[in-house]
């Protein structure tokens, strides 16, 4: 655990006998018996940074509530980056804005990802999966993450950037260093991640100054135009926006793509199902975040005292929204066993409120295309050796995973 986390003091004033999750501990397990018991006993836990809230209702309420702000920027600072470039690109993203600031941000860049622009890259997500999977589906096996789970993602957003496909190598490696930047661990990989950042603050620079000199339809264009009339976009929140969202688009749907394969290795019976019923597909991904969900859980800072059930929550106190822990409270989803055939209520893993997921529909609508391809043209397949795991909390899921099916059963 880094020692400015183990330093930190619970910033509540709770005097009821709540479990105690230590949830910067690099074992922490978010579907372990001990989170289950402490989500049955209450509706939070104590931790070494706050509380944890455990149970969907309350992580609803809390992802709205305006007392409340994004805090990575703060937890950062606690793994020991509390400044240099990274804490600077972190503490200046969309993610960290808040009020009027965020809004006139979030705005600039919501029109590329709403629904009708989403549609309009389907088709090029379908002829990606099938392009990445032709290269190995005829061998029998596949490292899933190099091979699919990192470029296809990559490839949408640099579609969605106007990359040009001769520039796109230059665009992958750099967001899973970075995501690392959210673990709880961050500290120990500062030099990794801040390699990593000017690696994709280079490449980006490249390519608005391309769109620049020659501008296009695309959002880089229009960002540019917001840049020009000043008052709207400063140059450095554009290398923001942009970093951000070639970051965000691609480590984030990676990860959640290699956690629904390890979950569908665990559950053949489910990969069956969604490989005789495509339609399925919406539903799936919906059910695989929900168990499985890529963000766990997201920070919020106290910006003045109130009091939540009963619980006082102290200023510059840390609240963590356990939305992997919610999305399977009992009293809101019965029965919470993985099964891509009941409907749901909302699962939480995009969080909520202002924050909520700018790239939802994108990340939605491309593991749905993806899934169901996959499923077709692997068929049955199983776990081919190790997995290694990033740390539990952050951006998670498998680092390798290993894949072997039967070749041609895609005929
Ligand atoms: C399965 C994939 C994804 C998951 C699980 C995910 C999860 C999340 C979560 C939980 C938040 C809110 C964090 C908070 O409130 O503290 C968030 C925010 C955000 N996400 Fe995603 N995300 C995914 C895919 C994407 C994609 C594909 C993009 C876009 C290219 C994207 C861009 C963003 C941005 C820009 C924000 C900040 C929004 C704001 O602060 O207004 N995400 N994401």
């Amino acid at each position: 655990m880094a020692k400015n986390l183990q330093d930190r003091v619970p910033g509540t004033t709770a005097d009821v006998d709540v479990a105690f999750l230590d949830i910067v501990d690099p074992d922490f397990r978010v579907d372990s018996a001990p989170v289950r018991a402490a989500a049955q006993a209450h509706w939070y836990a104590r931790t070494p940074i706050g509380i944890a809230v455990l149970r969907y209702g309350e992580c609803s309420e809390l992802f709205k509530d305006r007392r409340l702000i994004q805090g990575s920027a703060q937890t950062l600072a606690a793994t020991g980056i509390s400044d240099g470039p990274f804490a600077e690109w972190m503490a200046g993203g969309l993610l960290s804005r808040e009020g009027e600031d965020h809004l006139r941000l979030r705005r600039l860049v919501s029109a590329a990802f709403n629904q009708r622009s989403i549609d309009r890259l389907r088709p090029f997500m379908r002829e990606t999966a099938h392009r990445l999977i032709d290269a190995f589906a005829g061998t029998g096996g596949c490292e899933f993450m190099a091979a699919f789970a990192e470029p296809y993602p990559a490839w949408v957003i640099a579609e969605l950037l106007g990359v040009q496909a001769e520039d796109f190598n230059d665009f992958l490696g750099y967001a899973t260093d970075i995501g690392l930047g959210f673990s709880f661990t961050a500290g120990q990989h500062r030099e990794r991640i801040e390699a990593a950042l000017a690696g994709l603050i280079r490449v980006c620079d490249e390519l608005v100054d391309r769109r620049r000199q020659k501008p296009a339809g695309d959002l880089i264009s229009a960002l540019l135009v917001a840049e020009a009339e000043g008052e709207r976009l400063t140059s450095a929140e554009l290398r923001l926006l942009v970093t951000g969202l070639v970051f965000a688009g691609q480590d984030t749907t990676r990860n959640q793509l290699g956690l629904a394969m390890a979950t569908f290795a665990d559950h053949p019976e489910q990969w069956a199902l969604l490989r005789a019923r495509p339609e399925l597909a919406a539903g799936t991904v919906e059910e695989v975040m929900r168990v499985r969900p890529a963000v766990p859980a997201t920070s919020r800072w106290a910006i003045q005292d109130f009091t939540f059930q009963g619980l006082e929550i102290t200023a510059g106190s840390q609240v963590t929204l356990l939305a992997a822990v919610a999305n399977t409270d009992p009293a809101v989803f019965g029965d919470p066993s993985f099964d891509v055939t009941v409907p749901r209520p909302a699962q939480l893993t995009f969080g909520g409120g202002v924050h909520y997921c700018l790239g939802a529909g994108l990340a939605r609508a491309e593991m749905c295309e993806a899934l169901p391809i996959l499923a077709a043209r692997l068929g049955d397949f199983t776990v081919a050796g190790p997995v290694t795991w990033r740390p539990p909390i952050g951006i998670i899921g498998p680092v390798a995973l290993p894949l072997r099916f039967v070749p041609g059963q895609d005929g």
